[in-house]
């Protein structure tokens, strides 16, 4: 490589022309607690050496949950710069509001702090998952609604990939930029500019063992990815069960993650505003598409702030078959939140 993008360096030079300085700071800010955190998750397994989740460690302090720090951490970087005037965390059943000493900022951000939290303890990859929204109304700032949009109004979205190496992926609208920590300098580099998912798909990524748990529709979608019935498409299963993870190689080396509705869990596991939206926001940046089976996840306008939706995304026509066979065999009906 030529020349050497530090993130800092990237931000500035692509900031959209819209945006003021504040958006541009608020990315320097997830980049840092992007920082924190990975030096928080290479201790993860020392854990059970200096003290288990709740007990005291050795300076004295009570451990916490990752999951908790990584919200903590965040809220703790972005409460009171004067860049936002929301957030909404995983984490937390309310949405967290700006401490009146502070001023508001025009953004709303929402976050994932900690994905893929079963394999923490287990030493394989995790991440964060983040959305940014503008204010609806200035005069208003930092009401309930300025979160309630569709990931198709998101004016940035990225996520933080911890594991062999970690990993920064965020895009503004023009397209997928990553960006790997060199951990000696501790600074992220430009590792992968314009990221764009191959048009030839490598992978599927379902938890089958929920298989009969799931509509006539999507099981026999799922079938014709394994490669029953007529034309397969001839692909390899991947599932780590971290979404990031399996997010970030699928769009690497191309394909489809799905995780549909269960029986009982009307809506699917996984969480608009802060798991699907982004990273259908990302995905259509990077040329593929992301549905919940029937429409676009984009469009979808979320109605509470934790609501969950079913997931398909990946290399368009994967997913476009995932609705055609969703849709003729289970009706046209919407999926039932
Ligand atoms: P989180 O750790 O933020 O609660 O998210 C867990 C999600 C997601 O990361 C992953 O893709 C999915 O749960 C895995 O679920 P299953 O174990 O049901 O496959
Ligand atoms: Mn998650
Ligand atoms: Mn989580």
């Amino acid at each position: 490589m030529s020349t050497v993008t530090t993130i800092e360096r990237f931000i500035l030079d692509h900031q959209p022309e819209y945006a003021s300085g504040e958006l541009t700071y608020l990315l320097y800010d997830i980049a840092l607690a992007a920082k924190i955190i990975a030096s928080k998750t290479m201790r993860a397994g020392l854990v059970d050496i200096l003290g288990a989740a709740g007990a005291t460690n050795v300076q004295g302090e009570s451990q916490q949950k990752l999951d908790v720090f990584a919200h903590e951490i965040i809220r703790k970087l972005c409460d009171h710069t004067g860049r936002l005037c929301l957030m909404v965390s995983e984490e937390q059943e309310e949405p967290l509001y700006i401490p009146a000493k502070y001023a508001k900022g025009s953004y709303v951000m929402v976050f994932d702090p900690l994905d893929g939290s079963s394999n923490i303890d287990v030493n394989v990859s995790i991440g964060t998952i983040f959305g940014i929204y503008r204010c609806l109304d200035e005069e208003l700032r930092g009401r309930v609604e300025d979160a309630l949009q569709p990931a198709g109004d998101l004016v940035a979205a990225g996520y933080i990939l911890y594991g062999a190496s970690t990993m920064l992926v965020y895009s503004t609208g023009e397209g997928v930029h990553g960006f790997t920590l060199n951990p000696e300098y501790g600074e992220f580099l430009l590792s992968y500019p314009d990221m764009r998912l191959p048009e030839t798909p490598a992978y599927y990524s379902v938890n089958s063992s929920y298989y009969n748990r799931w509509s006539p529709g999507v099981q026999r979608f799922v079938n014709w990815l394994q490669g029953i019935g007529e034309a397969p498409p001839s692909l390899s299963a991947r599932y780590i069960g971290s979404l990031v993870a399996d997010f970030h190689r699928n769009l690497l080396r191309g394909g489809i993650y799905c995780y549909p509705a269960e029986s009982g869990r009307g809506g699917g596991k996984l969480r608009l505003l802060y798991e699907a939206g982004p990273l259908a926001f990302l995905m259509e940046q990077a040329g593929g598409y992301a549905s919940d089976g029937r429409q676009s996840i984009l469009k979808i306008c979320p109605t509470s702030l934790h609501q969950r939706t079913s997931l398909f995304i990946g290399n368009r026509n994967l997913v476009e078959q995932a609705e055609r066979f969703i849709c003729l065999e289970d009706g046209e009906q919407k999926t039932a939140d």
